[in-house]
């Protein structure tokens, strides 16, 4: 009988810290008007002096685990562009640390486009019989990315981790991934980057800039890309499952800016409703973002079990990807999500 990845579990989590608008535009030349216009974000979580992205992996993994019922999978796919340490991979340690024993683990880089990327890996261990569970987790902690003083990326990134277990199943059944569509365009690279640190700059010999350490993106560019990719992504994966798009009930986009879900939408000439969002309270959490949409979807109960849902990301490289998929009905606490943004509201946010 031919095999699926099947859905089994979702956990997301965000670390505490709330940082707000009006507390960056204490420090730099913006205002919380203008990010809310630009990219609809209200707040976005930042991890705290010495939390890594590794860290944010461990909970949404753990939570993942939980909501499948299970202590043990046979690999670990993490997908991030900010891992703990260039080398080794940020994988292995999150899955000792998550008591997964000897597992095979890496990580999986292809920026806001990872989790579709890491999932399509981990579904694709699973078809092959390589694995009859994977865990594939996004997270990552762009904010140690950020240049200090650079406005125009510095409001726009969260940090966080989302995680799904797949397990071995029917095509047939809700929850099996199908539709997969992926691509690239390297000639297009240089729109999202962090120059230096790695081996082209390294192999200078030269000490880097500092303004090189960090990242940048070209944001009007990168807006047109991602609007058109994703919609096409999206089409395409639709009639590689059989769907109409029309009868697709929840779109889950990776969450850039949400006058790009509102474009992508007008793009697909579909209601913008079925788009899921929670941009105004997780910013754009790059790899974590399509899980943690999940996972706030479904504690929010705009994502149901029988709906038909699309999975879309787009990110650097240039990179994007598209899944589909029937929601599962996942046991409990299979609606674990991400710390509601209330939670921690009296936590000290610290200076941003
Ligand atoms: N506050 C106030 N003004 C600002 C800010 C800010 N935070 N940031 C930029 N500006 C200014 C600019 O300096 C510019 O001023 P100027 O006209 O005097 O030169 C003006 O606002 C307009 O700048 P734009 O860059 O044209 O602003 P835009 O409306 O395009 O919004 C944004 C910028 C939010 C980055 C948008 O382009 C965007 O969302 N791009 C796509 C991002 C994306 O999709 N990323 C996905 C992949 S990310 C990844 O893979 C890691």
């Amino acid at each position: 009988m031919e095999r699926a990845a099947v859905v089994a579990g979702l956990g997301g989590w965000v670390p505490p810290t709330i940082v707000t608008n009006d507390q960056l535009a204490g420090v730099l030349d913006t205002s919380d008007e203008w990010i809310r216009r630009r990219t609809g974000i209200r707040e976005r979580r930042w991890v705290s002096p010495g939390q890594s992205t590794g860290d944010l992996a461990v909970e949404a993994g753990r939570r993942a685990l939980s909501s499948a019922g299970l202590e043990d999978v046979d690999a670990v796919v993490l997908a991030t562009s900010s891992p703990d340490r260039h080398c080794p991979a940020t994988a292995p340690e999150v899955a000792t640390r998550l008591g997964l024993g000897p597992v095979p683990a890496f990580d999986v880089a292809a920026v806001c486009t990872g989790f579709v990327y890491a999932l399509a890996t981990g579904a694709g261990m699973v078809a092959l019989g390589a694995a009859r569970s994977v865990l594939v987790i996004g997270a990552d902690a762009f904010s140690t990315l950020l240049a200090p003083d650079d406005r125009s990326t510095r409001v726009i990134f969260g940090d966080g981790g989302g995680a799904v277990v797949l397990r071995t199943g029917s095509p047939t059944e809700p929850g099996a991934l199908t539709g997969l569509n992926l691509g690239s365009d390297g000639s297009l690279s240089d729109l999202i980057e962090v120059p230096a640190g790695g081996s082209r700059q390294r192999s200078t010999g030269l000490p880097a800039k500092t303004e090189d350490t960090y990242f940048t993106m070209q944001g009007q560019a990168v807006y047109a890309q991602a609007v058109r990719r994703m919609a096409e992504s999206v089409k395409e994966t639709a009639r590689r499952t059989g769907w109409d798009p029309a009868e697709i009930d929840r779109f889950v986009l990776h969450q850039a800016n949400a006058r790009i879900l509102e474009a992508v939408a007008r793009r697909l000439g579909l209601p913008p409703e079925r788009f899921l969002s929670n941009i105004e309270v997780r910013g754009n959490t790059v790899a974590a973002s399509i899980p943690l949409a999940l996972a706030d979807g479904v504690a929010s109960g705009e994502l149901r079990p029988g709906h038909k849902v699309v999975l879309a990301g787009f990110g650097g490289g240039l990179t994007w990807g598209s899944m589909a998929l029937v929601w599962p009905r996942l046991a409990p606490p299979a609606t674990a999500s991400a710390e509601p943004a209330v939670a921690s509201a009296g936590a000290d946010p610290g200076p941003p």
